[in-house]
């Protein structure tokens, strides 16, 4: 048996190391996004967040670790000159989307609404991968965020349901034809963020006491779990074309939001 071999056979320790490296989170200025920024920076990377607004770090203490960047992820032009100007990187997330529930119910004649949620979610995460994937170190890495609905629907949330699983489907099949570069997706449940703020404090206290109550995991989760998650899927060297689940086990109850 050469070194090599010797070397592949050889069990190595697990690191969640990511001194040296450089990882951009796309929708990493607030909720989901910033806890996969704050995980990787954490774990020793150096990290770029990117997203339509430019928060003052004077207003912002948390964004101070990270250098920031304005992209509009619907803007293909924007997306293609921003990933040309970072040039080499190792590891990419994509967390953004957008949050404002405007995609309407399936019935609605108008489909603008489903049109522009599908373009910037979906397409929106293609052209980040598709403009980033040759900057990207063939040791490194691209993750994807969904969530819970794209394995349990819900009725009147159809085209996020759609959208997540083409997501899914995205990083599987870039997971085959990036290789060597692993593409995976994290699935959320739910999670503690500003998504969530149109609800009332009644209405939200009585959310997580239902979620204290039917979740599995007794609690809501936090954006700091999330970027748990992407930590171990930008470091573990075997996994690609995944989906993990970070829900505190949401779609296995029966449990109606
Ligand atoms: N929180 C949950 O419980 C939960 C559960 C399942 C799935 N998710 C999904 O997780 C993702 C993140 O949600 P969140 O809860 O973290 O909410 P959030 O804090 O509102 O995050 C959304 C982020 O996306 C960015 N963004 C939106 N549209 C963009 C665009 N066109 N170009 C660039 N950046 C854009 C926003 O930044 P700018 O406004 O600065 O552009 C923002 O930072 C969403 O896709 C959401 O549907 C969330």
């Amino acid at each position: 048996m050469t070194t090599s071999q010797n070397e592949l056979k050889r069990p190595h320790s697990p690191s969640y190391d990511l001194t040296g490296k450089r990882v951009v989170v796309v929708g990493g200025k607030t909720g989901i996004g910033l806890g996969m920024a704050q995980a990787a920076h954490a774990a020793g990377a150096s990290v770029t967040v990117a997203s339509r607004r430019s928060p003052s770090v004077a207003n912002h203490p948390e964004l101070a670790p990270f250098e920031q960047l304005v992209l509009d992820i619907g803007d293909e032009d924007a997306v293609r000159a921003t990933f040309g100007a970072i040039g080499r990187l190792d590891h990419l997330l994509v967390a953004a989307g957008p949050t404002d529930g405007s995609w309407g119910a399936f019935m609605d004649e108008d489909m603008r609404g489903v049109r522009s949620y599908a373009d910037s979610k979906f397409l929106g995460s293609w052209a980040c991968a598709r403009y980033a994937a040759p900057k990207l170190s063939s040791e490194g890495s691209i993750t994807f965020l969904t969530g819970g609905i794209a394995a349990r629907p819900k009725i009147g949330m159809t085209a996020v349901t759609s959208t997540f699983a083409a997501v899914e489907a995205l990083a599987r099949s870039l997971a085959l034809e990036l290789g060597p570069i692993r593409v995976n997706a994290i699935r959320p449940g739910f999670i503690d963020t500003d998504l969530w703020n149109f609800l009332s404090p009644t209405d939200a206290a009585d959310v997580r006491e239902r979620v204290r109550d039917n979740f599995p995991a007794r609690r809501i989760g936090y954006p700091a779990d999330v970027g748990h998650a992407a930590v171990f899927l930008m470091t573990n060297p075997y996994v690609t074309g995944t989906v993990l689940e970070v829900s505190g086990g949401e779609t296995l109850v029966d449990w109606q939001f």
